[in-house]
């Protein structure tokens, strides 16, 4: 056929035939643009004192307390399933918490602790280290809180101190999701004049005031104790310039990589940091999104499986580079397999 001749049968018949892509399974895998490797996954793992043992978290369907020779089995299996990084979260005896948080500076505390043990015995996979406060509080504050206010300047000291001792104990990478103002900068000086100059920065940039965190806390023992809420510091859902100065200013002060949390409700957040600074960005699918699939999917309203991937892809389409993620280690094992 000539080229005229098919322009004309074209016209007739309609030249826009998008389902031509979209026929074969084999056509699909050629044009799909997103992928989701093992290479995106970031492990959170909640850890806890005392040996041998292992506590369900009633929220997060699937998702344990582990008491540190427990958590680096996990560790253990992440490295060995391909996931690049692990992310630890305390839940710290009451006893040990205070109105500044100040376990965090404790170099024995479960955090470093538990990372010199992976970095002992896993060295491998990289450990991303928490410098909030709230695990720490006796508020559940993320900060240091005085008079009904979370004070900044004496939170981001006591932060600073919390990312020294992380680094000290070989973290990879500190990320604060704290959202105190200066804290990216304080942190960077102080790492930088201890001699970490290597220790990344992964800044909690556009931390949102959400709904979907309520799970986690009961998983770290926050939730009864959290006085109010954290609208003071977290971004307000409604806004996105917001977020976007904070980018701007956590760049300047030497994050390198920033991160969007909740996800799934932000990924337009994810897309514009993405677009507009082209840094590394990281989403953080929270445990709220987490629960909300595995309880629904335990009901069998969804195929939990299908939901979870199709989320997970849908980070990598709106531009993240990494996902912290619960179901890391379910997904690495379904990647691997095929
Ligand atoms: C606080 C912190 C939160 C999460 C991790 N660190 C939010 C909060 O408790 O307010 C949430 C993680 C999740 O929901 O999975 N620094």
């Amino acid at each position: 056929m000539s080229n005229e001749m098919s322009a004309m049968v074209d016209e007739v018949t309609g030249n826009r035939r998008l389902r031509r892509n979209r026929r074969f399974d084999w056509t699909r895998r050629l044009v799909q643009e997103s992928r989701l490797t093992v290479d995106d996954l970031i492990l959170p793992i909640f850890i806890i004192e005392g040996e041998n043992s292992e506590e369900a978290i009633k929220a997060m369907p699937g998702v344990s307390r582990y008491t540190l020779d427990k958590a680096l089995d996990v560790a253990k299996r992440a490295a060995v399933l391909g996931i690049p990084a692990i992310a630890p979260f305390p839940n710290v005896p009451l006893d040990k918490r205070n109105v500044s948080g100040s376990e965090i500076a404790n170099p024995d505390n479960l955090i470093c602790t538990f990372t010199r043990m992976v970095k002992e015995t896993v060295p491998q996979i990289g450990v991303i280290t928490d410098a909030a406060l709230d695990p720490f509080t006796d508020h559940g504050h993320d900060g240091i809180l005085r008079n009904g206010i979370i004070v900044n300047d004496e939170s981001v000291e006591m932060i600073v101190q919390g990312a020294l001792r992380q680094a000290e104990s070989g973290a990879d990478i500190i990320a604060p999701s704290d959202m105190m103002d200066g804290r990216i900068g304080a942190i960077r000086q102080a790492l930088d004049q201890a001699g970490f100059n290597d220790v990344g920065i992964l800044s909690y940039t556009a931390k949102y005031a959400s709904a979907f965190y309520g799970p986690y806390r009961e998983a770290i023992g926050t939730d009864g104790l959290l006085q109010g809420d954290k609208k003071t510091y977290y971004i307000d859902p409604a806004n996105t310039e917001d977020a976007m100065r904070e980018a701007e200013l956590d760049i300047q002060e030497g994050a390198d990589m920033l991160m969007v949390k909740p996800a799934l409700p932000y990924l337009d957040i994810v897309w514009r940091m993405k677009d507009t600074f082209g840094m590394p960005v990281f989403a953080y699918q929270v445990s709220g999104e987490y629960s909300m699939i595995e309880s629904a999917a335990a009901q069998g309203y969804i195929d939990g499986e299908k939901v979870m991937m199709e989320s997970l892809l849908a980070f990598k389409r709106a531009g993240a580079d990494g996902i912290l993620t619960y179901f890391a280690l379910r997904v690495a094992e379904m990647l691997n397999k095929h």
